[in-house]
C-alpha cells in the first residue's frame, strides 16, 4: 500500500493538464469509478489489517482532495463552467455585428441643427415635463382661454398643473428667463398631445422651436430665415406665408410649401408678442424678435415621401435601414 501511495503521489506531481482531454483523463485516472487509482486503493483498504486502515484511509482521502483541488483550480483558471470548456480558436471567424442606421427623424433633426448653426443659432434642450406657467401662461395663453383647447394636454398633476409639454415653445420662456438678449436659439424635442393615432398624427411627435431676439428684428428677418431653411432642406421650393393666429406671436403666420401640386402647411411663426417678452422681463420697447415652430414628422413625411407616420415608431428594420445620413 505504501508503495502504491508513493507512486500515486509521484504521478500527481508530474501530471500537466493542458487541455480538456487531459483534465478528463486526469479525473478518470485517479477518480474513475472502476479503474481510478484512488478508487482501487479504497477498495484495497479491506485487505489490509484493521489497525492500519484508519491511517491509510486518511491518506487516500487527502489524495482524493488534492486531485479534486487540482481539477477545481484548472477549471477556475480556464473558465470552464458546467464541465464545458470554451475553447479559444483564433482562426475562427468573428461574430459579425450589424451596423445600424440613423433613424430618419434623427437625420432630419441633425440637418436642421446644422442649417441653423451656420447662421449663428445655438442649440438648447428643455424638459418634457413642464408646468403650466412655462407651457401656457407665460406664452400668453391664460387659464380658461379658448386657445388652450388648440392643444389637448396630458396632465400629470392638477393644482399645481404639471403636464407633458404640448409644444417646444416652452423652451422660449425657459431660455429667455435666464438670458439677456441678443440671442438666436434652436431647440428640438418631443411634445405630447392627446390625439388619436392615425397615419398623420400621434400622441407624441417632435418639434423644432427657433427664436431670435435683438434690437430691430423685423418680419423680413423672419421671412428670410424661413426661406433659408426651406431652400437648405428642399432646394428651391415655392412657399407662402398665410396670416394665422398664435397667442404668443403678433402678427402670426403659417407657412405652406407647394408640393405635388398642392399647398401643405409646415410651420407656424410670427413676431414674439411684446407681452411674452415682458413676462420674462425683457424690455419690449428695446427688443423685438421672431419665433417659429415646425413639426419634424410632418416635414420628414414630405422629404422622404412616406405615407404613414406610424412607420417611424414601429422599429421595423426593413423600413429603418433605407435611410442614409450625410453626417
Ligand atoms: N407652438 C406652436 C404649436 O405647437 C407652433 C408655433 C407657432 C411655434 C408659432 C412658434 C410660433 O414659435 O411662433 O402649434
Amino acid at each position: 500500500m505504501d508503495k502504491k501511495i508513493y507512486e500515486i503521489k509521484k504521478e500527481l506531481k508530474c501530471f500537466h493538464m493542458k487541455t480538456y482531454n487531459n483534465l478528463e483523463t486526469f479525473r478518470i485516472k485517479f477518480l474513475g469509478k472502476k479503474k481510478g487509482l484512488l478508487t482501487i486503493l479504497f477498495k484495497e483498504l479491506n485487505k489490509i489489517p484493521i489497525n492500519k486502515r484508519k491511517t491509510f484511509g486518511k491518506i487516500i482521502n487527502e489524495l482524493k482532495k488534492e486531485v479534486q483541488k487540482k481539477i477545481d483550480i484548472f477549471k477556475h483558471k480556464n473558465f470552464i463552467k458546467n464541465e464545458k470548456i470554451i475553447k479559444f480558436d483564433p482562426t475562427f471567424p468573428g461574430k459579425s455585428i450589424e451596423i445600424g442606421s440613423i433613424h430618419p427623424l434623427s437625420i432630419i433633426i441633425n440637418r436642421i441643427i446644422d442649417i441653423f448653426q451656420k447662421i449663428g443659432f445655438i442649440y438648447v434642450d428643455g424638459p418634457e415635463i413642464e408646468d403650466d406657467w412655462h407651457n401656457f401662461t407665460a406664452l400668453n395663453i391664460p387659464l380658461f382661454h379658448p386657445s388652450r383647447d388648440m392643444q389637448d394636454t396630458f396632465f400629470l398633476h392638477k393644482t399645481p398643473d404639471i403636464l407633458l409639454r404640448t409644444h417646444t415653445s416652452s423652451v422660449q420662456i425657459r431660455y429667455m428667463k435666464e438670458h439677456n438678449p441678443p440671442f438666436r436659439v434652436l431647440s428640438i424635442g418631443k411634445v405630447y398631445r392627446n390625439e388619436t393615432i392615425s397615419s398623420k398624427s400621434n400622441f407624441m411627435f417632435h418639434q423644432t422651436e427657433g427664436f431670435y431676439i435683438d434690437k430691430k428684428v423685423s418680419f423680413s428677418d423672419l421671412k428670410q430665415t424661413i426661406h433659408y431653411l426651406i431652400n437648405s432642406l428642399f432646394g428651391e421650393e415655392k412657399i407662402r406665408f398665410r396670416p394665422s393666429y398664435f397667442p404668443f406671436t403678433e402678427p402670426s403666420a403659417e407657412v405652406d410649401i407647394y408640393c405635388n401640386r398642392e399647398w401643405l402647411e409646415i410651420m407656424g411663426c410670427g413676431m414674439i408678442d411684446p407681452k411674452v417678452l415682458e413676462n420674462v422681463n425683457i424690455d419690449s420697447e428695446m427688443y423685438s424678435g421672431f419665433a417659429f415652430g415646425l413639426g419634424i414628422e410632418r416635414l420628414s413625411l414630405m422629404i422622404y415621401k412616406i405615407k404613414d407616420i406610424r412607420n417611424y415608431f414601429e422599429n421595423d428594420i426593413r423600413f429603418l435601414k433605407q435611410f442614409k445620413s450625410e453626417f
